[in-house]
């Protein structure tokens, strides 16, 4: 009862993913592996995007994946390399890597960066908030998708 209390207390809806976390994509968008379509109804810009790939307080998607001619002093190998992520995956199967990697791999070590997480998993003043936001979300997008290696 104390997960519902919080979701009543929060008035979070409780979605798919479960009470406590409220789904930012609706369901219907989700197609196979892949979101087909612009969270912002809109194409990102991938210099924000490799902005965004290196940033400590945004993705620091360099701690865990490596990627070919960018210029950061350590690029971690957790996740696989990137360089040629554009060409093995669509722009619709990158997106949903970056939303939410859990749904393909309920083990996987790479976080959810655009689902609200449950209250208990996350620090104080991040309640409610993704880690990147929609937008930063399509920058990624357009930078990883244009990497053919
Ligand atoms: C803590 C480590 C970690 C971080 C941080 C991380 N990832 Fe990942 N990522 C992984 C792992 C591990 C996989 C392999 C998939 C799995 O675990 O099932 C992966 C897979 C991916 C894939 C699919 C690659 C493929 O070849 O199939 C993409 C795209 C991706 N990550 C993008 C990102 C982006 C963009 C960021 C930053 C916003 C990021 N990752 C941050 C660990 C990480």
């Amino acid at each position: 009862m104390r997960a519902l209390g919080t979701c009543l207390l929060l008035g979070v809806a409780a979605a798919a993913t479960g009470c406590g976390e409220r789904a930012l994509v609706a369901p219907d968008r989700f197609s196979g592996d892949a979101i087909p379509h612009s969270l912002t109804g809109m194409p990102g810009d991938p210099e924000a995007g490799r902005a965004t790939f290196v940033a400590r307080d945004g993705g620091h998607c360099v701690l865990c994946h490596v990627v070919a001619g960018l210029d950061v002093p350590f690029q971690g190998n957790v996740g696989p390399a990137l360089s040629d992520v554009g060409a093995r995956l669509t722009p619709g199967q990158i997106r949903l890597r970056i939303v939410d990697a859990s749904r393909l791999n309920p083990d996987t070590v790479m976080p959810a960066y655009y689902r609200v997480h449950g209250l208990n998993q996350v620090s104080r003043g991040l309640e409610g908030k993704p880690v990147l936001s929609s937008g930063q979300v399509e920058d990624l997008v357009a930078y990883l998708a244009a990497l053919d290696g």
